[in-house]
């Protein structure tokens, strides 16, 4: 088995003033960080500042950082609020300027809502939307519900709980990124 880490962004999905998922994501990274295996790299849609008048492929050479990161990442992480059961906007776009740069890639969600259902909704409407990307989506998803009452206000976790959620997690999201990583390499595709 190969010997580099892998390497798994992570996409912070919303760029609304005051957003509890900006804890979240922070948070996870922290966590991601400490680990030996993964090496991360946080995104936020609130930087991309996309136009409206473009749409996808036609503007992906004005993110370079972003496509390099997905060419050579192995997975992605996407946390994202559920905003009426869907993702919001921002994530959309940032998500379609790429295509065969993500293919057969893992992507793993990290959903946030501030009702009782953590998100599953946004990531249930968002699992179709990957797979058209050629990623290959996780069953270990790491949903926060009732948000707003897990962080302090300076992004401390409340609840000691989520640690070893977010580890179950991030177990599963190795274990498909190492497998696609190896099935690149390995197994002929016409992708790559
Ligand atoms: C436009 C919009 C739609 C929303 N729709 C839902 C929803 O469908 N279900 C839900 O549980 N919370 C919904 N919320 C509340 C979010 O879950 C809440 O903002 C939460 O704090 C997580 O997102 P944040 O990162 O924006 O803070 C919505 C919020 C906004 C702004």
């Amino acid at each position: 088995m190969e010997e580099r880490k892998l390497f798994i962004p992570l996409l912070l999905g919303t760029n609304r003033q005051g957003r509890h998922s900006e804890h979240v994501a922070k948070w996870l990274l922290s966590r991601v960080d400490e680990r030996p295996d993964i090496e991360t790299q946080m995104f936020d849609v609130r930087d991309f500042h996309l136009p409206y008048d473009h749409y996808g492929q036609e503007i992906k050479e004005r993110f370079p950082e972003w496509r390099d990161a997905i060419l050579r990442a192995d997975g992605l992480i996407i946390v994202t609020p559920e905003y009426n059961h869907g993702p919001p906007a921002p994530l959309k776009g940032v998500l379609d300027l790429l295509l065969r740069e993500y293919i057969h890639k893992a992507v793993g969600f990290v959903a946030v809502s501030q009702q009782v259902w953590g998100g599953t909704r946004v990531i249930e409407s968002m699992v179709n939307m990957v797979r058209e990307l050629g990623l290959a989506v996780t069953f270990t998803d790491l949903n926060f519900p009732r948000v707003q009452d897990k962080f302090s206000q300076d992004g401390n976790l409340l609840d000691e709980a989520y640690n070893a959620r977010a580890d179950a997690f991030l177990q599963e999201l190795i274990w498909m990124a190492t497998t696609l990583r190896w099935g690149r390499v390995n197994v002929p595709s016409k992708y790559h």
